[in-house]
Formats: C-alpha cells, sequence, structure tokens
C-alpha cells in the first residue's frame, strides 16, 4: 500500500468506497452540526509553543492508560456499524490497534460480536463500551460477554440515552440491512470492492446483540431500536451496578461537565471521557477541547481524564495531552482509514498520528509524551 500524507486524505479515499448512508453514518454530527465542527475548530486556535536548541535525538510517545502499555497516549474509540464500512471491519480495526500497541474499544452497536473479535484477535484483551438498556438482564450478560472475551476494560457511554437527530442520517434512511430501495442498489452496486466484502462475510447484523434478545433478530432503523431500548431514567446509580458487577476499570464516557465528572468520580470511575459524542449528540454543547481543562481541575487527578472529538492528527493528540488528558480515542479517524484500506488503513491512520506527535513533540522541545504539559502551548 502506498503511504498516506494524512488522515484527510484516507478521509477522501473511504468517501469513495463505503456507500453513502455508512459514509454520511461517519462523517456528520446532528441538527446543525456546529459541535461537530467546533470540536476539530477549536484545536486549531491552540498554538504551540516552540522551543530549539534541545537534545531531541531520543524520543518516546509509550505511556500508560488506565494502568496499561500504550505504545501512544491514543485508543480506539468505540463506534457503531463499524463492520458496516469495510466487511468485518471490528476486527479490522481491533488487528490494527493489537499490532500498534493500542487499545481497541468494542462498541455494543458493533457488526462483529466480542466473541468474534477475541476469537479473530487471538483473545489479545480489548476494551468493550456498553449502553444501559431497559433490559437490565441485558446488560448484566453483556458483563459477563466481555469478562468471558478477555476484555480488560469496560466503558458505560451516558449521553446517548435519547438520540440527536442527525439530518443525513434520516434523509438517508440508515437502517441495518439496508433498504433495496432503488438508490441504495445503485449506490452499493458503484461500490463493488465494498459488496465483494460483504457478501463473503457472515457478520452483516448488530452482531452482540442480534441472536442474545429474545424475539430480536432485525432491528430495522437503528434510532427507532434504540428509542425503544436504551434507558432514559439511566443514572449514577447504574454505574455503581455496573462497577460492582464488572469489578474491573470502569470508564466513563460522554462528560462534559465538572459537576457530572465529581459524580462519576464518586460512582466508582477509574477513568472518565471528556466527550460530545463526536458533535452526534447535543448540538450546541462545547468542543471536548475546550470543555477539557475544567474538567481535568474538577477531577484534580483523582482518576485519568481522557477525550474524544476532533482529533484528526498528532498534532490534536499533543494538545489534549498538554491540557491534561492522560489519553485520547479517535472514531472517526480510524473509520476512515478502515473504509478507505481496511485494517492497512487503520494502521497508517495510527503510523500518521505516531509521526504526527513524535515530531510535533520534538518541535516544542520534548522528548517524552509523559512530560507534556501545558508549557507547551502559548498562552495569550
Ligand atoms: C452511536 O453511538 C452513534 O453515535 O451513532
Amino acid at each position: 500500500m502506498k503511504e498516506f500524507t494524512c488522515v484527510e486524505e484516507l478521509r477522501g479515499i473511504a468517501r469513495r468506497r463505503v456507500p453513502r448512508m455508512f459514509y454520511d453514518y461517519v462523517d456528520g454530527g446532528s441538527w446543525t452540526e456546529s459541535t461537530y465542527r467546533a470540536n476539530e475548530a477549536d484545536f486549531r486556535k491552540l498554538e504551540f509553543r516552540q522551543r530549539v536548541a534541545v537534545d531531541i535525538s531520543k524520543r518516546r510517545t509509550a505511556t500508560t492508560m488506565i494502568g496499561q502499555a500504550v505504545s501512544m497516549p491514543v485508543a480506539i474509540a468505540p463506534t457503531g456499524l463499524t463492520g458496516m464500512q469495510i466487511a468485518d471491519g471490528e476486527i479490522l480495526a481491533a488487528r490494527a490497534a493489537k499490532r500498534f500497541g493500542i487499545p481497541f474499544t468494542l462498541s455494543t452497536m458493533s457488526i462483529c460480536s466480542m466473541e468474534a473479535v477475541a476469537e479473530a484477535t487471538q483473545r489479545h484483551p480489548f476494551w468493550f463500551q456498553v449502553y444501559v438498556l431497559r433490559d437490565r438482564g441485558f446488560v448484566a450478560s453483556l458483563i459477563e460477554r466481555a469478562r468471558a472475551a478477555n476484555c480488560s476494560a469496560l466503558m458505560v457511554t451516558m449521553d446517548l440515552q435519547v438520540f440527536g437527530q442527525r439530518h443525513k442520517d434520516k434523509k438517508n434512511g440508515l437502517s441495518l440491512p439496508p433498504k433495496m430501495t432503488l438508490r441504495n442498489i445503485v449506490d452499493m452496486a458503484m461500490r463493488p470492492r465494498w459488496c465483494l466484502g460483504m457478501l463473503g462475510t457472515r457478520h452483516r447484523q448488530f452482531g452482540n446483540i442480534i441472536g442474545h434478545v429474545d424475539g430480536v433478530s432485525d432491528m430495522g432503523s437503528l434510532v427507532e431500536w434504540t428509542a425503544q431500548q436504551f434507558d432514559p431514567a439511566l443514572s449514577w446509580r447504574d454505574v455503581e451496578w455496573i462497577k460492582e458487577r464488572w469489578g474491573g476499570p470502569l470508564i466513563v464516557k460522554g462528560i462534559l461537565d465538572a459537576e457530572d465528572a465529581r459524580l462519576a468520580v464518586d460512582s466508582g470511575a477509574d477513568a472518565v471521557i471528556v466527550s460530545n459524542h463526536g458533535g452526534r449528540q447535543l448540538d450546541g454543547a462545547p468542543s471536548s477541547i475546550s470543555a477539557l481543562p475544567p474538567i481535568v481541575e474538577a477531577v484534580g487527578g483523582r482518576v485519568e481524564v481522557h477525550m474524544d472529538g476532533g482529533i484528526r492528527s498528532g498534532q490534536d493528540v499533543l494538545k489534549a495531552i498538554a491540557l491534561g488528558a492522560r489519553g485520547v480515542y479517535i472514531g472517526r479517524a480510524m473509520m476512515y482509514g478502515l473504509g478507505a484500506c481496511g485494517e492497512a488503513g487503520v494502521a497508517e491512520v495510527l503510523r500518521i498520528i505516531r509521526n504526527e506527535l513524535d515530531l510535533s513533540m520534538a518541535f516544542c522541545g520534548k522528548t517524552d509524551v509523559r512530560q507534556v504539559d501545558r508549557s507547551i502551548l502559548l498562552q495569550r
């Protein structure tokens, strides 16, 4: 495979290779998409403080996230429909992450099941993201299955009990399996590589759910299904319950408010993720990078603070680390690599991001990502 220069280049290819409805699902936010855009734009407002004449001959990007070794402070975010960007998408991304030495997080709404991912990665530990559904028995069974699949952390998402409307998904009639409308048939026919892959895999439905929930053999519209199943009464008591049941490291995702961050810590979180769900939920909420500093301050080092939203380069990673994040997650950047070139595409995204992180850190006169702090950013 040729070398790419930046994540944006892979996005362009993914756009051509992935059927419109599934590409749009990734490259979009809710309502006006203001928060979606702000996630990226606010990174660009931060300026680095260049330093010179520092010995930068030996450099290190390796560190830890929740005590687990990572080759750089980046994990793969849980993303729904990953296996619709390309056949077996979750397995391919998990393999790329394993080879690169970073955590892979599998979404509840994945296509490949956690068992399939575990088997295809020789039971290499990964993280599992759980949604709190009305049926707590099913949530408990997801937790037990995650344990059996050798997951080394559980992540609970707090900001998707109701769905932010994404205009593109509504217009495209996003559903699984895709409705066989003329538009969809023509769209898929123009992407033969994608179709061939899908014909060759048995993973074409929500693998963690179909066959595990009585009476659910077809979820139809994702929005309708979540509206019926996700519990809008989710509370911090549920987080305590999950922590108790799971017993291992628990990451709480979807925090934008300092008070909520404190409550998450009090409920047993081992890390919190500052996240607006990639601008896909509450449009008009602050960008993740602007929400990060007050949350880092509120948490006061009691647990790790992670963030996601808008990370498209290693420079973005460095800025988030400078503002106090212990690690960050890539969702869309990973999906673009996957849609463009499968496992090799995800590996390429990771290579690009690490390279940008390493060089930018060096320009700022730092040689170890663990020593990066606010001093590498200009304070004006
Ligand atoms: C699911 O998490 C989504 O954002 O669509």
